[in-house]
């Protein structure tokens, strides 16, 4: 299996310009899975989202190897694996050989935080640390040169469908400051019941990728919605 035939989304990122699409597949529907990756493969999204669960470290299972395995199989666009499981570092090289090109873990989850992305990218993907809604951004603070991307939990994760919750707004606009300080280009994630109605508020705060399930899946012309979600970012005034 090569890993290569996925750039890396992160590079053909602009600031300011379309934000970065992430589908999350938990929302697809997994008797059509390969109907719906194809769907995504198609539309204007950057990244397939792929929720990992393990019952343990969030209060919900969600799939395993064989699921993210066989996204890959049809995927034509990079996996940004979100794994929501205690000890991740036991799956890390796992994940990264049944397709993963960034691969996020929870702070929360992690003793050794800087150990994990350190292996996340020897793995040779992207790595990605998330935030739950209790951890305040500055946790990052002394380990900005050691992640490719933060993603900032805008509900309790676990679940998709949810309302998100407004606390995350400001934080993301914290976590921009910071990153901006450091000098560090990593992208900023959001996650968790975003749609059109909200998603320009957190792309103004300073998201830059996006990461939705029930508005894209769940809506009539999911395609659609992806278009949309893409292109929703406010105009900067002149
Ligand atoms: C929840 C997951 C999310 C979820 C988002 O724990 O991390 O990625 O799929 O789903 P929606 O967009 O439906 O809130
Ligand atoms: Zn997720």
């Amino acid at each position: 299996m090569t890993l290569s035939t996925h750039v890396s989304g992160g590079a053909a990122f602009r600031p300011g310009g379309p934000a970065i699409i992430a589908p999350s597949v938990l929302a697809a529907d997994f008797a059509n899975l390969q109907r719906d990756v194809e769907l995504v493969n198609r539309s204007d999204a950057d990244w397939f989202h792929v929720d990992v669960m393990d019952g343990v470290f969030v209060p919900n299972i969600s799939f395993g190897f064989p699921v993210v395995e066989a996204v890959y199989r049809h995927a034509r666009k990079p996996l940004d694996v979100h794994l929501m499981i205690v000890q991740p570092e036991r799956y890390v090289a796992e994940f990264a050989r049944k397709g993963a090109s960034h691969i996020t873990v929870h702070y929360e989850a992690c003793t050794h935080l800087h150990r994990v992305l350190t292996q996340i990218r020897e793995a040779g993907c992207q790595a990605g640390v998330a935030l739950n809604m209790q951890t305040p951004v500055e946790v990052l603070t002394d380990i900005t040169d050691a992640f490719d991307q933060v993603l900032i939990m805008t509900i309790n994760p676990g679940f998709g469908g949810q309302q998100l919750l407004p606390l995350s707004i400001p934080k993301v606009r914290k976590l921009r400051q910071l990153l901006q300080g450091a000098g560090s280009s990593a992208l900023i994630g959001v996650d968790g019941g975003l749609g059109l109605s909200n998603t320009p508020t957190l792309l103004d705060a300073g998201a830059d990728y996006v990461v939705a399930g029930t508005s894209v899946f769940g809506a009539d012309d999911p395609m659609d919605a992806i278009r949309q979600l893409k292109n929703c970012r406010q105009p900067m005034v002149a």
